[in-house]
This record gives structure tokens, sequence and C-alpha cells, in this order.
């Protein structure tokens, strides 16, 4: 029987335990998509996770929503990624890189001069994100043209052929949450009339080229990839997500994908609906690779998850970001470290790499 402290392996990846790291955007790298000096040490003081993957990082300049994300299409970037998994690896952890472009939530702000945020339908989102001048409402966006969707493919490529070179175990295509890879997948957002729009199998064949080309770099059992279908932050829906995504699913079953990952609540925010609950339970047959499950997990629901099969690995997000020692502290029934909100986005070390371990 399967169990969160059990040992496992994606394709040929051994990971230590069921108990991984969600991807968490903490808007402490520079101006430029550095990664900070502090980075390294956030990420190895965090190990001892099954598996690491990392917070969002752009593939491209015009990939950035948010102030301070990083990124990893300069050399610059790879370089200092290259020290996050070095410092991991020496502590015996494993480390994926979450591969982000975020579309339509972003600000012309945070874009090379003159830019306007890109999308598959020039349709606005009510949405915020978080600029030097704080929070705002995300610009309008423009309708890409089909040779600007194809070179958005090879910006993925290219990203994926630096997080090579950094050192990366492998990659996580952010295809989650409301950012470009879900704007085109799900139907409100996705308003086009050519092969990139309209059925079901043209809102997903970016993804799939997204996949396709990053299978150029990796093994497709490296490239996990994550989804939230019944999740709506960033003001995105689908008039039927079953469809949608049991396709999506189907199509990466047959390449061969390394794993979902798949939010399941509302960002952990509060609790699914039960309509919510059902589309899951049936997405979740239309998968049988490795399933990382996420949301709101504490010891026992992630125990009773792994127990049935429901999922492979749990990852933990606002666990992990307060409890660097997390598996050890879940295997001694330890209490945890609370998360302090007012230090996620933006700072210093404090609320980054001052957490404590258990006693
Ligand atoms: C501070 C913070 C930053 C986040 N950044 C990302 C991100 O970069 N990429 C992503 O896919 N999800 C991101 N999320 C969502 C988390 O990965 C996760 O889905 C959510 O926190 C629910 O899991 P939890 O209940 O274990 O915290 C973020 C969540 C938080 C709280």
């Amino acid at each position: 029987m399967e169990n969160l402290f059990s040992p496992g392996k994606i394709g040929s990846l051994e990971v230590k335990n069921r108990i991984f790291m969600a991807p968490l955007t903490r808007s402490r790298a520079t101006a430029d998509g550095v990664p900070s000096e502090y980075a390294k040490q956030y990420y190895a003081q965090r190990a001892s996770a099954g598996l690491i993957i990392t917070e969002a990082t752009q593939i491209s300049a015009q990939g950035k929503g948010y102030v301070d994300t990083p990124g990893i299409y300069t050399a610059d970037q790879v370089r200092a990624w290259a020290e996050v998994t070095a410092a991991v690896h020496q502590a015996g952890g494993k480390i994926f890189i979450q591969l982000w472009h975020v579309g339509r939530i972003s600000h012309i702000s945070l874009l090379p001069e003159g830019h306007q945020p890109v999308a598959p339908s020039a349709i606005r989102a009510k949405a915020q994100t978080f600029t030097a001048e704080g929070l705002v409402d995300v610009s309008e966006p423009r309708e890409l043209r089909v040779e600007e969707i194809q070179a958005i493919v090879v910006d993925y490529k290219h990203a994926a052929q630096q997080a090579k070179v950094a050192g990366f175990d492998g990659v996580e295509i952010h295809a989650a949450n409301g950012y470009l890879i879900d704007q085109f997948i799900r139907d409100r957002t996705n308003q086009r009339t050519d092969l990139y729009g309209g059925t079901v199998e043209n809102r997903a064949r970016f993804l799939l080229e997204v996949f396709d080309a990053v299978a150029k770099v990796w093994d497709p059992g490296r490239i996990g990839l994550r989804f939230a279908p019944t999740i709506s932050f960033n003001d995105i829906e689908d008039s039927n997500p079953r469809v949608t995504f049991g396709t999506i699913f189907r199509a990466l079953g047959k390449r061969r994908a390394a794993y979902l990952h798949v939010c399941e609540g509302a960002l952990g925010m509060a609790e699914s609906s039960p309509e919510d609950r059902e589309v899951l339970e049936h997405l979740r047959g239309e998968w049988d690779g490795f399933y990382i499950a996420n949301g709101g997990h504490h010891l026992e629901s992630a125990q009773q998850y792994l127990h049935s099969g429901r999922a492979q690995a749990i990852s933990f997000g606002r666990a992990f970001l307060a409890n660097p020692d997390l598996p050890a502290r879940l295997q001694a029934g330890a209490g945890l470290n609370d998360p302090d909100e007012s230090t996620f986005y933006g700072g210093d070390q404090r609320g980054y790499t001052d957490y404590p371990t258990m006693r």
C-alpha cells in the first residue's frame, strides 16, 4: 500500500517520499528576473520534499505578469538557477522548474516598453496583479496572431533547454490558474475561429504543441503538467470541463507525460463544491499515470488519498512555505508553523528563509 513516506518513481525519477512542495511565487527576484541570492538557501532548506516544484518562472519577457518573479531565458537567470539546483542536489533533493507565460494576466508596466499583454482573444480579465506600484487591474490584452503563437512555442522550447543547462531534474508546464495555456484551453477566454480555437481539439492545440516542443529537449517522463480544471481564479471558466480536460488528459497519457499535478481546491482557500468534486473524480479516471493532488491537504487527508490510490503524491503549498522540514514534521505527528501572509510576496529573508525547523 502506498504511503506518504514511501519512496516512489515517476518514470525514471526516484522520489524519496510523496510529500511534494507545490509551486509558490515569492516575488523576491530582481527586476531582470534573476532569482535572489537567498533562493538557494530557501529551496535547499526544503530538499526533504520528494520533489520540489519551483515558483512559476517566465519563459520570456512577454510571459511576465507580476513584479519580481524569476525567468529562465537569460544567461544571468540560468546561472542563478544553477546555484539553486546545485544546492538542492547537494542537500539530497530533486527539483523541477515550473514554466510560465501569464498571457493576459499582466500589466503594461511589467512588459517591455510599449507592449500590451497577449492572449488567445482580446478579452480583458476582471483580475488584478502586483506591480511596482502595488495591486492594479490587469491591462487590456491583444489577440495573438498565429505566427506569434508559434513563436511562443519556440520560447517554451528555449526555456526548457535553459532549464536543462541550469541542472533541473525536469520541468512542469504551468497550464493552471488562468494563465496563457489555460486561456487557450477554456472556451470563455478563447473565442478564436482559427486552428487554435473552437473545438476542444483546437483549444488543446497550443498546449500540445508546447508539450511536443519541450519533449524535443526533455524525455516525456521528465515533463509534468499542472491543471486547475474547476478553479475560476483569474476570471476563467469552461462550459464543459469534463470533456475539455478529459480530452487533454487522454492526449497527455498517449504522450506518456511524467505526471499531472491538479489543483483540486480553490487555491486551498475554500472547499470545492460537490459538482466540482464530481468533475475531478471523473477526470481522475481519464489519466492512469502518476497523479499529484493539491489543495488544502493535511496529514490525514493526504494519507487517505495515497492509500486509496486517488493520488500517488500530494503537494503542499502554504504548509511547505512555513515548514522547511515538513516531511519530518508530518512523520513525527508534530505541530506546524503558521504561514505569515504578509511576507508571501516580496521583501527579504523574513518569512522566506527564517521559518524554524522542529526542535
Ligand atoms: C504564496 C503563494 C504563491 C503561489 N504561487 C504559485 C505558482 O507560482 N504557481 C502555481 O501553480 N501555483 C501557485 N500557488 C498555488 C499553490 O501552488 C497551491 O495550489 C495552493 O497554495 C493550494 O495548496 P495548499 O493548500 O497546500 O497551500 C501559490 C499559492 C500561494 C499561497
